[in-house]
């Protein structure tokens, strides 16, 4: 996806490196718990895998990503389904939709307000959004070798991009509820992420998903900085041979009253 910051991603990479990101979230096609014939938006669908587990159980699907070649991607994979570049800011339904679905895009939007605005205004009455994004302290060993390694290099706390958008529970239940959604069910959990194996994943996740912090450093002092948060976060990143992340999950189910 394009995100707030500008940033544009590898679509390649981020199929092949990066599946677990649609793995782990299987389990969230099911609390969506699609029915034939139901109208339902991926939101930020990337190269479209859970927009296409939607789709086998019969639903008319609809993903769309403000990026590209996420959606070339997409296309490229499933010719069969539906695929828009469309933003999550811009988006509208010409008809009313059953659900809107998300998995790991709405951190990357960090008006969220503007989103559960359009996706309040997509969904019918009793219409379902489903979703799991980055929540509170999602990531907060790497960010926080992230702003340190920026601090070194003279780029104070207030200066330093703030790409990500990752609400806690009592943040995000209170804004579903002040745009028309009755929560459901919410879940605040920790999910420690192996990486693909290798001694350079994280400086392969760090590439992928942190450059918009890393924009203005030379290609030599990206490596330096990519360096300096490997040795920061070792002792508890690298575990049993094997590089990974602290991610922590939001994840809601959501009915627009
Ligand atoms: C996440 O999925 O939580 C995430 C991915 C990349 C950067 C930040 C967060």
């Amino acid at each position: 996806m394009t995100t707030d910051a500008g940033q544009q991603w590898d679509a390649a990479a981020y199929g092949q490196r990066f599946g677990f990101v649609a793995q782990l979230a299987e389990d969230l096609v099911g609390l969506l718990d699609p029915q034939p014939g139901e109208r339902i938006v991926d939101l930020g669908c990337g190269t479209g895998t859970l927009a296409a587990q939607i789709a086998s159980r019969g639903a008319d699907v609809l993903g769309i990503d403000a990026d590209p070649a996420m959606i070339d991607a997409a296309r490229a994979a499933y010719p069969t389904l539906r695929f828009e570049v469309v933003s999550a800011y811009d988006f509208t339904a010409d008809a009313p939709l059953d659900a809107v679905f998300s998995n790991a895009a709405l951190h990357w939007m960090t008006r969220p307000e503007d989103v559960l605005r359009r996706v309040a205004a997509a969904l019918r009455p009793g219409g379902r959004f489903v979703a799991e994004m980055g929540g509170g302290r999602n990531t907060e060993l790497v960010s926080a070798a992230i702003r340190d390694a920026l601090a070194r290099r003279g780029i104070p706390p207030e200066r330093q991009a703030r790409p990500w958008y990752f609400p806690t529970p009592a943040e995000y239940a209170t804004l579903l509820e002040r745009h028309g959604f009755e929560v459901r069910a919410l879940w605040h959990f920790e999910r420690f992420t192996p990486l693909a194996p290798g001694d350079h994943a994280l400086a392969d996740w760090l590439t992928m998903f942190a450059s918009p912090f890393t924009g203005d450093l030379t290609a030599e002092d990206r490596a330096a900085f990519h360096a300096e948060v490997e040795d920061a976060t070792r002792h508890a990143l690298y575990v049993d041979g094997r590089w990974h992340v602290d991610y922590r999950r939001l994840r809601f189910v959501a009915v627009r009253i």
